[in-house]
C-alpha cells in the first residue's frame, strides 16, 4: 500500500472530548467553538451527540449547537447517534451525517447502550431506514475495535461481522475506535488489512485515543496501510465516561502537523488549530494533553535572548 497524499481529519472535540469534561459547557461557547473550526478549514466535525441526556448531560444541548452553527461552508456536520430515537432527532436538526455506534466486546457495548451487540445490529436496521428516507449518509463505528478495557483482545472476525452488517445497510464507511488506547502498530495493521480484504469497498476511518502514548504511531501505522481518514481532537482532550481509565484522542494539532509535515495535504490552518486548543484549555479550566499546541511548529523559532547563557 501507498500512504495517501491528503488525509481528511475528523474534528471530533465537541463530541468525545465535551462529553468527558465534569462541567458543562455553555451552548454558546459550544457553537463558537465549531465555527472557528469551520473557519480553520477542518473538513468534517463531529459536533455533538443525540444520545439520551440523562447518559450525557453534557451534550444535551446538541440541537441547538447544531441550529447555531454556520453552515453555509461545505464543512460537514456529523453527529453521533446510539438508537432509532437518536436518528430521529437528528434528522430532524437536519445534520449532514450520521455516525451510529456499538462496541465490538459485548461488555463494552453493555456499558455504553445498555444493549448485546445483536440488538444494537438490529435497530441500525430501522436507523438506516430513517437516514435513507432523508437521503442523509451514515456511518458505522465499531469501539473498542483494538481491545476491550473489560474482556481484552476483540477477534477480527468479530470486527469483519459487524463491518459485513454495516456495509449490507448500506452505509457509507466504517470507523474502527480505539476506545481506551489498546491499539498498538500490528494490532492495527492486521484489523485494517483483513477489512481491505475482506470488504475492499468500504472505507475506513480510525479514531485512536493516546491514552498508552501509541496514539500517532498507530496513525503511521494507518497511513501505511493507505488509511486517508483519522479522528483526532483539539488539545487531545476526550475520553469515554464509560469505559476505566479513559483519556484523551490523539491531538488534532499535533496530528495535523505530524501530516503537513510529510507531505500530506489536510487542507486544515495548523496555527488557528492552536489558537481554537489554547481556547479550549481556558474554557475547561485544566492542562491539555497537547504538545504542538505548547511547543508551536518546529520552524517557530526564538530569540537569543529569551534564555540565559550557561556559565560554568
Ligand atoms: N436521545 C434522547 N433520549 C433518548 C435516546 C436518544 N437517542 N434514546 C433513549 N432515550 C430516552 C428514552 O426516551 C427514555 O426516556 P424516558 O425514560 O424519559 O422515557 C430513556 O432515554 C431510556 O430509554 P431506553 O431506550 O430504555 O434507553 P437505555 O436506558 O437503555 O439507554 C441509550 C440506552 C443508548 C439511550 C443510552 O445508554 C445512551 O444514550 N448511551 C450513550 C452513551 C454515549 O454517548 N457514550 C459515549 C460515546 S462512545
Ligand atoms: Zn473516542
Amino acid at each position: 500500500m501507498t500512504r495517501p497524499t491528503k488525509v481528511e481529519v475528523t474534528e471530533v472535540g465537541p463530541r468525545d472530548g465535551l462529553q468527558a469534561e465534569p462541567r458543562f459547557v455553555e451552548t454558546e461557547i459550544k457553537i463558537q467553538l465549531v465555527n472557528d473550526l469551520i473557519d480553520a478549514g477542518v473538513p468534517r466535525i463531529e459536533f455533538s451527540s443525540f444520545v439520551s441526556p440523562r447518559a450525557v448531560p453534557q451534550l444535551a444541548d446538541v440541537a441547538e449547537v447544531f441550529e447555531g452553527i454556520d453552515r453555509s461552508g461545505s464543512t460537514v456536520l456529523a453527529a453521533l447517534v446510539p438508537n432509532a430515537k437518536g436518528a430521529v432527532r437528528a434528522v430532524d436538526a437536519g445534520v449532514h451525517e450520521i455516525i451510529v455506534f456499538l462496541s465490538a466486546s459485548e461488555s463494552h457495548n453493555k456499558k455504553n447502550v445498555n444493549r448485546s451487540v445483536e440488538e444494537s445490529l438490529v435497530g441500525f436496521e430501522e436507523v438506516a431506514r430513517i437516514a435513507a428516507e432523508s437521503s442523509i449518509p451514515v456511518q458505522g463505528v465499531i469501539a473498542t475495535a483494538f481491545g476491550c478495557p473489560f474482556e481484552g483482545d476483540v477477534p477480527i472476525e468479530q470486527l469483519g461481522r459487524i463491518a459485513q452488517h454495516y456495509s449490507k445497510l448500506g452505509f457509507k464507511g466504517i470507523g474502527l475506535g480505539d476506545t481506551t488506547g489498546m491499539a498498538t502498530p500490528p494490532i492495527v495493521r492486521r484489523a485494517v488489512k483483513y477489512l481491505q480484504d475482506t470488504l475492499p469497498e468500504l472505507p475506513i476511518g480510525l479514531h485512536f485515543h493516546n491514552t498508552r502514548g501509541l496514539g500517532l504511531v498507530n496513525v503511521m501505522a494507518g497511513l501505511d496501510e493507505g488509511i486517508d481518514q483519522f479522528d483526532a481532537s483539539f488539545g487531545g482532550i476526550g475520553g469515554c465516561p464509560f469505559a476505566p481509565k479513559a483519556t484523551g484522542n490523539i491531538c488534532t494539532e499535533d496530528l495535523v502537523y505530524m501530516l503537513h509535515e510529510m507531505n500530506i495535504d489536510t487542507g486544515v490552518n495548523l496555527q488557528a488549530l492552536i489558537t481554537i486548543a489554547t481556547q479550549v484549555e481556558t474554557i475547561v479550566g485544566h492542562n491539555l494533553p497537547g504538545q504542538v499546541m505548547k511547543a508551536g511548529p518546529r520552524l517557530d523559532l526564538h530569540s537569543m535572548t529569551s534564555v540565559a547563557t550557561a556559565q560554568g
